[in-house]
């Protein structure tokens, strides 16, 4: 054979290998910027009723949270108790004696959207039915229900393949007609962030977090600092329509200090991180109202561009971290670990400035601009806690 028409052949055949691959891109149009709400589990675990989740909604409105751009309400786990005689996926009838669609409908009254829980294997983590060899049947249903947002978890799923199973139930919910926003829950175990990207809007990307700074549990649950550690380092993979995801807030959870608080939350918008709430918004102090509803820190977290921020410097339990913002800012977090107060500072070329360059410097939670610095920031860092600013050049 003339090497031309080996070429061709090869070309030929190359073509026919991709035609039979599978075409899975997801394209359910959501999640341009990283999805805002609130999830049930934090704070209520398996005590959620159809009263507590209409009353959440209510308070997401009366609190401004759904003004700040909160939209999601979702009840995580242990709303579901059995399958009837069709398959069908059937709600606590005690808890939730109206049905999941009036809940949904409810919701939407109230321009906002709502989310439901399952499990790509047989049975959820608190033991529920699960939605193995359900899937398109869970999808069809929770489209009659007006679901617009499904987290699913993966307990008892040890002999299935994760991208399988993700798989499966995205094409599920793309086929049942209704743009249903995708949240992976496999903590992180087979490297959603590798595969994902067209499976689902956001995939977590650790084991479950704890209400704390810096605990770790035997079981695998970590406070603030430690999912930190976990996602830096994967923020290209992160961007509009896909996101990694460092689990649910427990800002407002009675356990973390204000600054505590505050730090987590504006990390959280550094990693350009799903915000759902997972307090008890019909309680909530004005402090928490305040960082949840700051309207820079969210800017930040909603940055149109979608970079996830990383670490750009550490040294022991002062880091700085920075995210790329539209225009060529950045946001950068000086962030101490430590129980002591740390100065700390950022120097221009952590983020890709030259030295020489004057900049607009602003404080995100103060409100307040700090006039210009050449070469590099310094603040005196309050324990456990961040200083967030803007660099404008
Ligand atoms: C897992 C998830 C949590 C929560 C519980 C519910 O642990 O990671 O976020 O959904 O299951 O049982």
């Amino acid at each position: 054979m003339k090497s031309s028409t080996v070429r061709w052949c090869c070309f030929l055949f190359v073509l026919l290998i991709l035609a039979a691959l599978p075409v899975v891109a997801l394209d359910n149009g959501l999640a341009k910027t990283p999805p805002m709400g609130w999830n049930s589990w934090n704070k209520f675990g398996c005590n959620v009723s159809e009263q507590m989740i209409r009353e959440t909604t209510d308070a997401m409105v009366s609190s401004g949270m759904k003004d700040a751009g909160y939209r999601y309400v979702v009840i995580d786990d242990c709303w579901q108790v059995k399958r009837d005689e069709n398959g069908t996926i059937v709600a606590d009838p005690e808890r939730f004696p109206s049905g999941i669609k009036a809940l949904a409908d409810y919701v939407h009254s109230k321009g906002l959207k709502f989310g439901l829980y399952s499990d790509a294997g047989s049975k959820t983590c608190a033991g529920r039915p699960g939605s193995h060899g359900y899937e398109f049947q869970d999808a069809r249903t929770y489209a009659g229900w007006g679901v617009d947002y499904l987290k699913y978890d993966w307990c008892n799923a040890e002999r299935q393949d994760s991208t399988e199973s993700y798989t499966l139930m995205s094409k599920a919910l793309q086929a049942s007609g209704r743009p249903i926003m995708f949240s992976l829950c496999e903590w992180g175990s087979t490297k959603p962030w590798l595969w994902a990207k067209d499976v689902g809007n956001l995939w977590r990307a650790t084991g479950d977090i704890v209400n704390c700074w810096d605990c770790k549990e035997k079981w695998g649950g970590m406070g603030v600092v430690h999912i930190l550690d976990l996602v830096d380092g994967i923020e290209t993979y992160a961007g509009p329509g896909h996101w990694n995801d460092p689990d649910m807030l427990e800002v407002g959870n009675g356990k973390l200090t204000p600054d505590e608080n505050r730090a987590h939350f504006a990390m959280w918008a550094i990693l350009a991180a799903p915000l759902i709430a997972g307090n008890d918004l019909r309680s909530m102090d004005g402090e928490t109202r305040a960082i949840l509803t700051d309207k820079e820190i969210l800017a930040i977290d909603q940055d149109p561009l979608g970079r996830q921020g990383r670490r750009v410097a550490k040294d022991g339990e002062r880091e700085v971290w920075a995210r790329e913002l539209q225009g060529g800012y950045r946001a950068v977090a000086l962030l101490n670990r430590a129980a002591t107060p740390q100065s700390i500072s950022v120097k221009w070329e952590n983020l890709g400035y030259p030295a020489d360059v004057k900049a607009q410097v602003r404080d995100v939670w103060q409100h307040k601009d700090l006039g210009s610095a050449t070469g590099s920031f310094t603040a005196t860092v309050a324990p456990h806690s961040a200083v967030i600013v803007t660099v404008k050049p």
